[in-house]
């Protein structure tokens, strides 16, 4: 930094943040659309509908931001008990996402992943996932993570059967396997863990989010359901964020 740049720097932005500790990571755990639509006398299709909109315009921002990863839960390994008809209109709705997600965001520079089960999703939106990921996969800006079919168990069960596998044919020992080694095979490998959890909608639990990444990252709850989440409540919990000790076991 220059004399001048110095002098100028201003770790406080307009916004209260401190431009200097934003979150790495941020995790989304999008909840409340079938509230929010049925609040205004409308199905629960049409929230999942307006919170699919709000979901780009939150990507955008967390990008301004700063933030380097962002992933949200779009479907969980739970979610098909639902109604078949809201599965098949959740479903609908991720594959038109992922087949806009492209032309949406071009020029925002995002790389697009998307972590979970895939063995049980449609062939057309394994398609368009595998698309997504290869023409966004050389963009250096925020990491969008995508987590559909995505179950924090299923992943450790995956993970444990992988390994499994590499015992039986004698490609390591059981002692040789250790934090480092299950990190690098659950879906999240390459991703740092998140530093800080939202969840909208008022429910104070994780769902089976990112249960072995979650270990030591921030909580941070709104009653906002999720299509009504503006960027003075991302910025608001980031400000809550940087208000926090991160202690990690120590003093
Ligand atoms: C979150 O909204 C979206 C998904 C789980 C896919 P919900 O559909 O859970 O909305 P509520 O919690 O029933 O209001
Ligand atoms: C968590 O929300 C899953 C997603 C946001 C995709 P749910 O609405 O499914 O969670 P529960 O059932 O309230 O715990
Ligand atoms: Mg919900």
């Amino acid at each position: 930094m220059s004399f001048f740049e110095k002098l100028f720097a201003n770790k406080e932005t307009e916004t209260g943040m401190d431009s200097r500790n934003i979150p790495q990571h941020v995790a989304i755990i999008v909840d409340g659309n079938g509230r929010w639509a049925n609040r205004r006398g409308m199905p629960r299709n049409y929230g999942h509908r307006e919170g699919s909109k709000n979901l780009k315009k939150i990507v955008k921002i967390c990008s301004e931001i700063g933030v380097r990863y962002l992933t949200v839960y779009a479907f969980s390994t739970e979610n098909w008990k639902r109604p078949k008809t809201e599965v098949d209109a959740l479903m609908a709705l991720l594959l038109e996402y992922l087949k806009n997600a492209d032309v949406e965001l071009e020029g925002e520079n995002i790389k697009i992943r998307v972590i979970g089960e895939k063995k049980e999703l449609s062939e057309e939106i394994k398609k368009e996932i595998h698309k997504v990921e290869e023409s966004t996969k050389n963009n250096s800006g925020l990491t969008l993570t995508i987590a559909l079919n995505y179950g924090g168990r299923d992943e450790i069960v995956s993970a444990v059967r992988a390994i499994g596998r590499e015992i039986k044919k004698g490609v390591i020992n059981p002692e040789d396997i250790d934090e480092k080694y299950i990190s690098q095979r659950l879906y999240t490998a390459d991703i740092p863990d998140p530093d800080l959890i939202i969840r909208t909608s008022g429910e104070k639990r994780i769902s089976n989010f990112l249960l072995w990444q979650s270990a030591y990252s921030e909580l941070w709850y709104s009653d906002v359901l999720w299509p009504d989440f503006r960027r003075e409540h991302l910025i608001q919990a980031i400000r809550d964020y940087q208000k926090r000790n991160r202690r990690y076991g120590g003093i």
